[in-house]
């Protein structure tokens, strides 16, 4: 996320995020996949991967490289150059998807699911709606059903991205609800100097 513009900015909804887009402000964006999903993957965590959902999944590649994996991908955006570029990459590779302008906080799968990705969606919404994201992933998934979430580390007051302490987000996680596995997390660090905390939680 450009640091300039954002640091401190109040949050907006969509039109912010596609305007980042429109003017390649997205300074969340890696070159390739992230360092998480390559050593998940590498550790046969996705093996067998039914339907998988990608919540604010922008123009990220782990939606394709997913179903490259024989995983039924549902990538959701509202902003509407996200869905533009993944449809065409998915059109290009000759690979069907769900891919579905959405708000996050209202969409519903038509039925439970077995795994969801979320790469820095939960840290672009503002914390006051957080309990309720994490509602949406608690029902979005079957029992069983794995979130592999990568939590932002900025270590920084306001955004987006807004900071998500482990604490706090276990939590938003609670464990009546969400297996924690133990630490240390996988640190999946990126060019722009923050990182993430990559975590498997499995829905009880
Ligand atoms: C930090 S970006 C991450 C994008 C992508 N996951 C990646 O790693 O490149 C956050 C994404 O969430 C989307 N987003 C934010 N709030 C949303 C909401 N309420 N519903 C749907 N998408 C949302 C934005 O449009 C943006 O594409």
């Amino acid at each position: 996320m450009d640091e300039k513009d954002n640091e401190n900015a109040p949050f907006e909804a969509g039109p912010d995020w596609e305007q980042r887009y429109m003017d390649q402000s997205t300074r969340w964006e890696r070159e390739g996949l992230n360092p998480a999903f390559t050593h998940w993957q590498g550790m046969g965590c996705f093996e067998g991967l039914g339907q998988v959902i990608i919540p604010g999944c922008g123009r990220s590649p782990e939606p394709l490289a997913f179903a490259h994996l024989g995983a039924k991908v549902s990538a959701l955006d509202f902003a509407p150059s996200a869905i533009a570029f993944q449809c065409e990459v998915f059109a290009k590779a000759e690979i069907n998807a769900v891919i579905e302008a959405a708000d996050v906080l209202q969409w519903k799968p038509e039925a439970p699911v077995d795994a969801l990705y979320d790469q820095t969606c939960l840290c672009a919404l503002t914390p006051a709606v957080w309990p309720d994201y994490v509602r949406q992933l608690q029902n979005w998934l079957k029992p069983g059903g794995r979130a592999f979430m990568l939590f932002m580390q900025t270590g920084k007051d306001g955004g987006p991205p807004f900071h998500c302490p482990v604490e706090t987000m276990q939590e938003l996680f609670d464990s009546a609800y969400w297996h924690w596995p133990d630490e240390p997390f996988f640190r999946a660090e990126h060019s722009n100097e923050k990182f993430e905390l990559g975590v498997i939680l499995t829905r009880r």
